[in-house]
């Protein structure tokens, strides 16, 4: 697979996971059904492994890698964070307000992502 391809498709993921992630904490902030629907269960695990996939090919393609080139440390110990402050957003928070902080917490630390994803540099300024 060419390169632009992978990426496009590495882009295209980040961005369909952003969106679902934001929909899923609407629909849990209010308590919404669509939260129940199947497929809103299992896209995300689909969207979020091809998101990963994608990563590790694109790594291998630039041949920079995490825990070697500073920016894509970031950017896996980021997406870890992101991970964690979307699960207690949508699964562990026992309030509404627990559960908003961790919906913007996580929101912000995708925008960081990106931003290092665009910069190639852990450190914005
Ligand atoms: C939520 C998680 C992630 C998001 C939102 C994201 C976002 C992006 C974006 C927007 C780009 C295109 C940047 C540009 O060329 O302007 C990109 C490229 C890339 N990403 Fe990710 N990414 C994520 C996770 C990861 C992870 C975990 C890795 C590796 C461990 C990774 C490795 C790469 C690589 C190698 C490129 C290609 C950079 C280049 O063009 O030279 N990404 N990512």
């Amino acid at each position: 697979m060419s390169f632009l391809i992978l990426k496009s498709l590495h882009m295209s993921c980040a961005a369909i996971s952003y969106a679902l992630f934001f929909l899923r904490g609407i629909w849990s902030l209010n308590g919404s059904g669509l939260m129940r629907q199947r497929w809103v269960r299992i896209a995300p695990h689909i969207v979020d492994t091809l998101l990963l996939i994608s990563a590790i090919a694109l790594a291998y393609s630039i041949e920079q890698y995490p825990f070697v080139d500073a920016w894509l440390t970031a950017k896996f110990l980021a997406l870890l964070l992101y991970i964690v402050l979307g699960s207690i957003a949508l699964k562990y928070a026992r309030n509404k307000t627990v559960r908003i902080f961790f919906w913007l917490a996580a929101q912000a630390v995708f925008g960081y992502i990106v931003l290092v994803a665009i910069n190639h540099k852990p450190f914005i300024n």
